[in-house]
């Protein structure tokens, strides 16, 4: 699966693609990340991507034509791409939608500054994303949080013992959890996880398992 990523700070997007479960995924040709630098596509003398707002008022709007003319490319290379903008406002990002876009063969994403963007940006995208009720300074973090979440689902991308604990807990852990040492500043580890009787160990999580919101 291919994921386009257009934004001011590819580095940091090029990053995110070389670690852990994601990078693997990525060294193995199972998914490919592509930073798309927006100020390639920015065209003026000054190679600028943001102006000043019309009608006045505080911070910097991302200009229309760089993420235009970035989507366009991408969307030339690769026509079965879905683009996507991510933005406080969008549909809120959920597992059951990382379930639908891993279906997907391509995805680009849009980052957002959210100091804010001209408007006619919106008329560019197929959807908008939200990865939560809360303010993020760009979309570079929601994009590589959407990334994750959806790769994690391809085939092959999470390991078999990787893809056992995927399968026992769901989409989180269900009961509490321990590894050495048994003692740890006077915090004891539950003497029957120690025991050895498979019986009593299942009985015990079952009693101990999390209910929704418990750590709010
Ligand atoms: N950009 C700024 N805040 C965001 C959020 N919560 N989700 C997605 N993109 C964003």
């Amino acid at each position: 699966m291919k994921f386009y990523v257009i934004t001011i700070f590819p580095d940091l997007i090029e990053l995110f693609a070389n670690f852990g479960i994601i990078g693997r995924a990525a060294r193995s040709g199972l998914i490919k990340i592509e930073p798309v630098n927006l100020r390639d596509f920015a065209y003026s003398k000054h190679k600028q991507t943001d102006d000043e707002p019309y009608g006045g008022g505080p911070g910097m709007i991302m200009k229309p034509e760089p993420p235009y003319y970035a989507i366009s490319s991408v969307r030339k290379a690769d026509n079965n791409t879905k683009v996507i903008l991510l933005t406080p406002q969008g549909r809120e990002f959920s597992q059951e939608i990382a379930e639908e876009f891993s279906k997907e063969e391509s995805l680009c994403f849009v980052c957002g500054r959210y100091e804010g963007f001209d408007e006619r940006i919106r008329t560019m995208v197929d959807s908008e994303l939200s990865i939560g009720k809360y303010i993020l300074s760009g979309g570079e973090i929601a994009a590589c949080a959407v990334i994750d979440a959806t790769a994690r689902l391809l085939p092959g991308v999470i390991g078999n013992s990787e893809s056992l604990i995927a399968e026992t807990y769901g989409t989180n852990p269900e009961y509490p959890q321990y590894t050495r040492p048994a003692v740890f500043k006077g915090m004891e580890v539950p003497q029957i996880l120690l025991s050895g009787n498979h019986e009593k160990i299942r009985q015990w999580r079952k009693e101990h398992s999390y209910k929704k919101g418990e750590y709010k």
